[in-house]
């Protein structure tokens, strides 16, 4: 495994990280396609011996279960001290108001729920899921200081927004004296590549960790364009990212890979981490081989010629990925 600092911080990290939305409760929340407990444990401990020690989850992934069953599977497999834990807030926990965005008591609220349900005093990184318009910024970010200095989570960190919106929170946090975040999860992925307009450059000149969200495009980049599994048939988030034109993009994807008797995942996974400024992506595996994929994709250097072939087919998508 290798390991990487957390933008300008000095957390080590791996240069995967594990992705905790694929293991939940199938019928709690709205993400069917999810593996229960007893079938996502093995992937907690193959990817602990593996050297991975990064864990993405959320408050609102599975209704909660995804970080019981994240929190019991670290605590099984795994030394607390030797891993990055990162969960997320924002999500709608209940309906009604105060159920979900980012006041000050919604955050203060939720990060004791998430730690009840992790099992743990501190998470490493406390992520916002989304900006929250109907909130003012400072009240936000004041919250979030807070929940640092009562020592519940050791960095903050921020997802999918316009840079504006990020600009302006990290020079806010910097005008009051308040913790910055110090990473983005953002979603970017060959075939969504808007992240590199604004975004990419901002978190560049600011010193901050990029965490990439659906990296292989939520499985497209993995397969052919046709071709259908569980969770893409029930994917409603999925429909509105990727347009027909991507195909393309993963015929490039799959040429590639024929070529190298490697998996289109190993390629596509690649690319990613050869991007400047890109810390980790944050992998999904609903099979053992999927892990296996992504641990492999590190040995995998793609040539200059591979990666404009890879790149060649990109058309602009509008955004998306924000709400
Ligand atoms: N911040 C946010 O808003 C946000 C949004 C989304 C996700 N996330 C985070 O990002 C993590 C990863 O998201 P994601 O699951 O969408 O990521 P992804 O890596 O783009 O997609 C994972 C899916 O790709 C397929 N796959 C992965 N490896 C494969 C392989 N080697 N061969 C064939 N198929 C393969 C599987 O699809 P099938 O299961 O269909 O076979 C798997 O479920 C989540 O767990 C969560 O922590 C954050």
């Amino acid at each position: 495994m290798q390991y990487v600092k957390l933008g300008a911080t000095g957390l080590d990290v791996s240069r995967i990280c594990l992705g905790c939305m694929s293991y939940g409760d199938p019928a709690r929340g709205n993400h069917e396609w999810t593996l229960d407990e007893d079938t996502a444990r093995p992937f907690f401990r193959a990817a602990i011996e593996a050297g991975v020690t990064f864990f993405d989850t959320a408050n609102v992934y599975s209704d909660g279960s995804s970080e019981e069953i994240t929190g019991r599977a670290l605590a099984e497999f795994a030394q607390r001290d030797e891993i990055v834990l990162a969960t997320k807030v924002h999500g709608r926990m209940r309906p009604g108001p105060n159920g979900g965005g980012l006041s000050r008591k919604v955050i203060l609220a939720e990060i004791d729920a998430s730690l009840r349900r992790l099992g743990t005093d501190y998470v490493d990184l406390y992520q916002i899921h989304r900006f929250d318009p109907g909130t003012p910024l400072e009240e936000t970010l004041e919250a979030l200081h807070d929940v640092v200095k009562a020592g519940k989570a050791r960095y903050l960190g921020a997802s999918s927004m316009y840079a504006w919106q990020f600009a302006k929170a990290l020079f806010l946090a910097d005008a009051h004296g308040w913790t910055r975040f110090v990473s983005m999860q953002n979603h970017y992925n060959l075939i969504y590549r808007e992240e590199e307009r604004e975004m990419l450059g901002l978190c560049a000149d600011q010193g901050i960790g990029v965490i990439p969200w659906s990296p292989l495009a939520r499985g497209r980049l993995t397969r052919p364009w046709d071709e259908t599994t569980a969770r893409s048939e029930s994917d409603q988030f999925g429909r509105t990212l990727y347009a027909d034109g991507d195909r393309r993009i993963v015929e490039e994807v799959a040429h590639i890979a024929a070529a190298r008797a490697i998996p289109p995942a190993q390629v596509a996974l690649a690319w990613l981490l050869a991007q400047p400024g890109v810390t980790a992506p944050i992998i999904g595996a609903t099979r053992l081989t999927h892990l296996d994929d992504a641990l492999a994709s590190l040995e995998v250097t793609l040539t200059a010629d591979e990666i404009a072939q890879l790149e060649a087919p990109y058309t602009p998508h509008r955004t998306a990925g924000f709400q």
